[in-house]
């Protein structure tokens, strides 16, 4: 652990200092004695992240950024930067009936969506919601398929769907090489899934297949989307400047609009592409390793993937918990909280769960909140434990929206230099829980960013179901464009049978 006090500062005046300057925004310092806080400290401070190291992390990525985009270096680099055929936003012409599959989480999601050119609107017709069992997430790919093909088949029955072959938007958030719109290669699983036999493999052919085992439908062209960028999609429908997509959710990631001449691995220099930047995977060679503590090596280590997904681990829902608990049970460990008695509830691993720090860190009801969760995990508390506990979630999570902060500030600041501009406009399309539920979380995110990216005025969308509208609203743009391909196809034959009439009559 290297991000230790070098200069001898005393841990309560580093503290005082960051809540001056705004570092740690609003810390919850109330209730808790000085001797007893400048003993906490000596935890927190390792999450805490000065302005001067979150430009480093910036530059850090903007490296990695570069790397993934390289077509000699994309395949070593930590931050994939994904291709995904989306040339794009929408127009506000787009329009049809289409089918949205979306698996990212621990629901897997079906819906009928139709998008509408006159009212520009997205409208969800209607969906089906089917559970994936937890060992169904960690058995065979096989298996998977064949449940999201049912789930897909009682959803096509249920609406009088199945003689129709409507095009389907397919949300599948994990990172893909995709080759095509419909040709889209898992590169590894995150977020607690591990179905065997999938990575490697083209994850529209496998639905295919499934599809085909049961024989009793079908369904037309397919367009593969990661979350972030039906996020963006979703959002752009409202707002034609979208061009950013992130989640934070049980996972995080952002999509953006990066320049053809930029994306050295696919032909062509032309317009624009939608990037999965992957950026959860920021850190897998090693880069952060001098900003992480104990508590993040321990989650990764126990993790069902170690050595991946490091930035993830330190941001998004999957883990936030668990590093708070961790916090906790060496602070009691060291008799600092619950007079030194660990609960059996505690001590066990994804028991502090994610949502108990949005409720713990809520304005009015926090502490209150925070007393009702301490006695449910079975501890014996104090007033002032529970104002540690307050204290230790609300750094944890500021670090997560500082993090975050900055991975979306280095992809800002790119797209402005990209365009030579000396001030870019712009909006991002957001979602996930982290995000959405926690108190504090946005506020704190937004005001880092202006800090590290001075130059660009974002707007923040949350985003109306990015996951099912916007995974219809890729597939209607494919489709648009295919249309005026198309269009342009005949009208260049329509051109060249002239100019043989020409040629004829001459
Ligand atoms: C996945 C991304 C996804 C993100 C948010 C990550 O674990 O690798 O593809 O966008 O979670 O859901």
């Amino acid at each position: 652990m290297s991000n230790t006090q070098a200069n001898g500062e005393s841990n309560i005046q580093i503290t005082k200092k960051a809540k001056m300057s705004g570092d740690t925004a609003t810390l919850h310092l109330d209730g808790i004695p000085p001797e007893v806080l400048s003993k906490v400290e000596k935890y927190l401070q390792l999450f805490q992240l000065s302005p001067e190291m979150l430009q480093e992390v910036s530059a850090r990525l903007r490296k990695d950024l570069l790397r993934g985009l390289g077509k000699h270096s994309h395949h070593k680099a930590p931050v994939k930067m994904l291709p995904t055929f989306v040339r794009a936003t929408p127009d506000g012409t787009e329009k049809g009936d289409f089918l949205a599959l979306d698996l990212g989480g621990t629901n897997f999601r079906v819906l009928h969506v139709r998008v509408e050119e006159e009212a520009q609107k997205v409208l969800k017709m209607d969906s089906q919601i089917c559970a994936i069992p937890q060992e169904m997430m960690l058995g065979t790919g096989e298996q998977l398929f064949d449940h999201i093909a049912t789930c897909l088949g009682d959803f096509l029955e249920s609406q009088n769907l199945k003689g129709k072959t409507l095009p389907l938007g397919f949300t599948f958030s994990f990172p893909c090489e995709q080759l095509e719109i419909d040709k889209s290669i898992l590169i590894r699983w995150t977020k607690g899934f591990n179905c065997s036999g999938v990575e490697g493999k083209d994850v529209v052919q496998l639905l295919k297949e499934a599809i085909h085992r049961r024989g009793d439908y079908d369904i037309g062209s397919v367009a593969m989307v990661n979350d972030t960028v039906g996020t963006m999609m979703s959002c752009g429908y409202r707002d034609q400047s979208c061009e950013i997509g992130m989640i934070i959710g049980t996972g995080t990631n952002a999509c953006y609009m990066e320049e053809m001449k930029n994306v050295k691995r696919i032909e062509g220099e032309d317009g624009r592409m939608c990037i999965n930047t992957e950026w959860g995977g920021f850190g897998d060679d090693g880069s952060l390793d001098d900003i992480l503590t104990e508590f993040d090596v321990e989650v990764d280590k126990t993790s069902i993937n170690p050595g991946v997904h490091i930035f993830e681990k330190m941001i998004s829902g999957m883990y936030l918990g668990e590093i708070v608990r961790l916090v906790l049970v060496k602070m009691t460990k060291d008799k600092l909280l619950f007079k030194g008695q660990i609960s059996e509830t505690l001590g066990t691993p994804g028991q502090f769960e994610t949502k108990f720090i949005s409720e713990i860190e809520e304005p009015d009801s926090g502490l209150e909140n925070a007393k009702k969760i301490l006695t449910e995990l079975g501890l014996d508390w104090d007033p002032v434990d529970a104002c540690v506990v307050r204290l230790v979630c609300d750094t944890i999570s500021s670090r997560s929206a500082r993090l975050c902060a900055a991975a979306l500030a280095t992809l800002v600041n790119r797209i402005r230099n990209n365009r030579k501009l000396d001030h870019l406009k712009t909006t991002v399309g957001v979602d996930g829980t982290v995000y959405r539920k926690h108190p504090t979380f946005s506020s704190k995110l937004q005001k880092a960013v202006r800090l590290l990216a001075p130059q660009c005025d974002i707007t923040f969308l949350v985003s109306e179901d990015g996951s099912g509208k916007g995974a219809a609203m890729v597939t209607a743009v494919a489709q648009r464009l295919a249309h005026q391909s198309r269009l342009l196809e005949e009208s260049d034959g329509e051109d060249n049978d002239e100019e043989e009439e020409e040629e004829e009559g001459q």
